[in-house]
């Protein structure tokens, strides 16, 4: 179902961002441009009705383990997110410290329409990488409607990005704006180009 189609009053909707974003040292975001675009899809939704429930890796934390073998949540935490999404998206942003569990769904009960609420970090648990199956259905546990949005992640087999999707009815799932617009310009380059033509690709890991 296209977002323009879907009902979002009174949903809960588990959106799959890419909020992978550099850090500086201190933890301060030096690059909010993929927070930013990710604002059309969300403010969609709370226009509409809807809670927000977004989720995201940040970084790669179980490659930088720490010397003790654990993973370093105070450099991978989604909190350094949480303290800026509120700048762009001009309302309070709630923080849920588990991805997934008890406490986790307690918030996502008293959660009201027009309200967000960020997890913490999926890649802190292993089920993420693996596409598991028993991760993905309790992070499918948080909506009613799923959304992915998450374009920079979009080539990941992963549980939140992939396997939660499953879950979800062909009705209660879709991809956000960005993903459009992501898919619509590349296939506009591919297939029917204004000539000429310049291609510029690149990539860089920041944290
Ligand atoms: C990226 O920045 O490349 C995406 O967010 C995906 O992250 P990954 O390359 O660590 O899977
Ligand atoms: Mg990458």
């Amino acid at each position: 179902m296209k977002i323009e189609n879907i009902d979002f009053k009174g949903k809960k909707v588990l959106i799959r961002v890419d909020f992978n974003v550099p850090l500086d040292g201190n933890y301060n975001i030096t690059d909010d441009t993929r927070i930013r675009a990710a604002v059309p899809t969300i403010k969609h939704v709370l226009e509409n009705g809807g809670a927000a429930i977004l989720m995201s890796h940040l970084g790669r934390p179980e490659k930088k383990l720490k010397p003790d073998g654990t993973m370093d949540k105070e450099r991978f935490t989604m909190r350094h997110v949480a303290g800026h999404l509120p700048n762009v998206l001009n309302t309070v942003v709630k923080f849920a410290e588990e991805t997934v569990g008890e406490e986790t769904e307690k918030i996502v009960a008293t959660l009201q329409p027009g309200e967000v609420l960020l997890l913490e970090n999926t890649r802190f648990y292993k089920g993420e990488k693996k596409a598991d199956e028993e991760f993905a259905k309790q992070l499918a546990k948080l909506g009613d409607i799923y959304i992915n949005d998450a374009f920079g992640s979009a080539h990941r087999e992963h549980a939140s990005v992939a396997t939660v999707a499953k879950y979800f009815t062909p009705e209660n799932r879709t991809f956000g704006f960005l993903m459009e617009s992501e898919v619509t310009n590349a296939n506009r380059v591919m297939n029917n180009p204004e000539r000429p033509v310049t291609a510029i690709t690149g990539g860089a890991k920041v944290i």
